[in-house]
């Protein structure tokens, strides 16, 4: 059997853009993300600029890290930011109740973090607490960091540093707002969401992201773009996991069957997707409102010896599997999704980053977010895929998964993942439109899924030159290995 792509390269094809902010990442207040991850203090040994570690800016720009969102997930909606401004000295020091219970002293608050996110070249996205905390808390948030004009909240900021405001587009308006949000009915939400987003302008372009559903709770969404009016927001949301939350599996030490599972649930996005935006182009078939996924990824046990609420977890080849047919699944349907984010950044569930000390490690997962860096803002070329089957026992999944894009100066990139840790697939790939002449490729691939790069061995996995594919006659041959990720460019 063989694998066939069809790709419409045609110039003359309406595809939407390939939002960059797809390619977005997630860092809450939640075991070593930020303190012992992105913050190591001033006064650290560590390289670090304002505290936050050099050797993690620079990994994440040349990943191009479009967007970090902050400072949670459940975190958000116990977060009361005037506590993280002023005098580090002065900060009162709370309880973080959803992670391990851990004492949060607030040394890293509200300018740190978008200090840091210039740095790294990122826009932020703020993480509005309306679980525990206030319409005005809230609005005044969106005051301190965005308002130009002379107002007790403009000068408090000045009073504490920073005179020009940052520039802060992205706002999320609670977070799981059925769950640790508050567990809120959809209805009592959709009149929150309301009330706290009519409060949350003035101060230049806004971007409100509603708290969306879990998984497969399509009710949700459709209450939410049933009841609020589109002039109140511009993004929902959308959480999913690839985990098995009845039987988590080691990060490392996994069969095959739980290897076929977790790769069962992040395809599993695809149908996610496709039904949230079915919902919601019946009440904006303009598609104005983005989906946002603000939150997807692996998740398993967290390492021996580490603390369970802290969730922190090695990053395998099978990592590199979910990154690459997600942000795939994410391509293909980009004309309503619009932002997604990893989670979580650094040291926590699906990391890009991993440290110890004063080492730090870039994971397979990372490999793939800069692999596909080139997809950024380009445009979608639609494509038709029939993929051989990868079976296990009585079940089958498609083998492989694919994208492509064509970017500003006209070169075309395909991103293609054959999940299948058994069999390399032959794929026949036809470009229909147009006649390149250069092919060339990258591939991140490993002996078996289970490997993964330690604070030993940190590049045993890492992209390598690919050389398995030649063109004739606009005929791509490609001949992929087990479980690998492959970018080819065409000019
Ligand atoms: O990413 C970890 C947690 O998962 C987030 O805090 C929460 O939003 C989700 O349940």
């Amino acid at each position: 059997a063989q694998t066939t792509i069809a790709i419409s390269a045609s110039s003359n094809t309406s595809s939407p853009v390939i939002s960059k902010y797809i390619y977005s990442h997630f860092a809450e207040h939640l075991g070593r993300g930020i303190y012992d991850g992105f913050y190591v203090g001033d006064t650290s040994k560590i390289p670090n600029t304002n505290g936050v570690r050099n050797d993690i800016i620079a990994a994440l720009k040349k990943m191009k890290i479009p967007s970090l969102r902050w400072p949670g997930g459940c975190f958000a909606d116990t977060y009361h930011w005037k506590d993280g401004i002023g005098p580090k000295d002065k900060r009162p020091a709370i309880v973080n109740k959803w992670w391990g219970n851990a004492i949060e002293d607030n040394s890293f608050g509200t300018h740190d973090f978008l200090n840091m996110c210039e740095l790294l070249g990122a826009e932020p996205y703020l993480a509005g607490n309306v679980g525990s905390g206030t319409v005005q808390e809230l609005a005044d948030w969106v005051q301190y960091v965005g308002s130009d004009n002379k107002n007790p909240m403009s000068d408090l900021r000045k009073a504490n540093g920073r005179e020009k405001p940052w520039d802060v587009k992205f706002w999320g308006v609670g977070n799981e707002a059925w769950g640790c949000g508050g567990n809120m009915t959809p209805e009592y939400y959709v009149n929150e969401f309301r009330k706290y987003s009519t409060f949350m302008t003035g101060s230049g372009k806004i971007f409100r992201v509603a708290s969306g559903a879990s998984d497969d709770d399509y009710h949700w969404t459709e209450t939410l773009m049933k009841g609020i009016p589109q002039s109140l927001i511009e993004g929902i949301a959308v959480h999913h996991y690839a985990v098995n939350w009845a039987k988590k599996t080691s990060a490392t030490n996994y069969t095959e069957a739980e290897y076929f599972t977790t790769m069962k649930s992040a395809l599993l996005m695809d149908t996610l997707v496709t039904h949230h935006a079915a919902i919601m182009d019946k009440y904006d078939p303009k598609k104005k409102i983005a989906l946002v996924v603000d939150e997807w990824g692996g998740w398993y046990d967290v390492e021996p010896g580490t603390n369970p609420g802290f969730l922190y977890q090695q990053n395998t080849m099978r990592d590199a599997m979910i990154a690459g047919v997600t942000l795939n699944i994410f391509n293909n349907h980009a004309d309503r999704v619009r932002m997604a984010n990893l989670a979580q950044c650094v040291n926590v569930l699906q990391a890009v980053i991993l440290t110890d000390k004063q080492k730090m490690i870039l994971t397979p997962t990372y490999h793939v977010l800069e692999m596909y860096n080139v997809h950024q803002d380009a445009t979608l070329l639609p494509l038709t895929i029939k993929s051989d089957d990868y079976a296990f026992g009585s079940e089958k999944l498609p083998a492989v998964s694919a994208s492509a894009s064509r970017d500003k100066n006209g070169v075309v990139h395909i991103s293609l993942v054959n999940i299948d840790p058994n069999h390399p697939h032959n794929l026949s790939l036809k470009l229909d439109g147009e006649k390149f002449k250069g092919l060339t490729g990258r591939i991140l691939a490993s002996a078996k899924v289970q490997d993964h790069n330690t604070f030993d061995q940190p590049d045993k996995i890492k992209p390598e030159v690919f050389k398995s594919a030649s063109i004739k006659d606009g005929n791509i041959s490609i001949a992929l290995p087990a479980t690998s990720v492959v970018v080819l460019t065409l000019n």
